[in-house]
């Protein structure tokens, strides 16, 4: 499928058929999670992965009891993760791992860490829930690339997601992406002209 033929056909699946995805393909989505862009190339985020039908069973009340989370296959929670000191440093191991010039690593460790020491804890999170939007923007298009469905859910509660999920702190619960084959049909598109979107 072309790329814009991907990009109108996604759509928010409201249920889905209940039939398992190959782990496979939930590898191949992954990885275009992984590929998502971020500030300083920082990836300020993780993904906690639900299959246990039970669990989603729990988890659904804390989702305004939506259909989605139990009739998917797998239920991913994008989790923004605010801790720089310790993305920054792993981001500089992974740099001298991959082989980056010394005179590299220095310069977006001290960029990374300069730009990150003035800001709040509330900026930190904030600029890290920007950034696993893009890495779910990935998700959503990538599933319907590799022939399911998904929906991008911000209607849930973060902090009994944790709790459920015994995700640690500082990570906080922040789009779910539930995946699967559609039980559903797409409603019109419904979207604002060009001419009132671009000035
Ligand atoms: C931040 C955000 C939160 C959303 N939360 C929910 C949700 O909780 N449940 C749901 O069914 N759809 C949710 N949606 C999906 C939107 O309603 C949907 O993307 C929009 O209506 C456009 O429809 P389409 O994605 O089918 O083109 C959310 C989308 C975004 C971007």
């Amino acid at each position: 499928m072309e790329f814009a033929e991907i990009v109108k056909s996604r759509y928010a699946t409201k249920k889905f058929d209940g039939r398992k995805i190959p782990e496979s393909k939930i590898n191949e989505l992954l990885e275009m999670v992984r590929f998502a862009p971020s500030a300083i190339n920082l990836q300020p985020w993780k993904i906690k992965l639900v299959t246990d039908q039970k669990v989603k069973e729990q988890l659904k009340p804390a989702a305004n009891n939506q259909e989605q989370v139990t009739s998917c296959s797998h239920l991913l929670v994008f989790c923004a993760d605010p801790d720089y000191d310790s993305l920054i440093r792993r981001l500089g191991t992974l740099l001298k791992k991959s082989g980056a010039p010394e005179e590299m690593q220095k310069m977006i460790v001290g960029m990374a860490t300069k730009f990150t020491q003035t800001m709040s804890p509330e900026q930190k999170l904030a600029w890290s829930q920007a950034q696993t939007y893009l890495a779910l923007g990935n998700a959503l298009n990538g599933a319907k690339s590799l022939g399911f469905d998904s929906c991008p859910m911000g209607g849930f509660d973060p902090k009994e997601f944790s709790r459920i999920l015994k995700i640690p702190p500082p990570l906080v619960p922040t789009m779910l992406c539930p995946v699967g084959y559609a039980a559903d049909k797409p409603m019109q598109k419904v979207r604002f002209a060009k001419e009132d979107i671009v000035f």
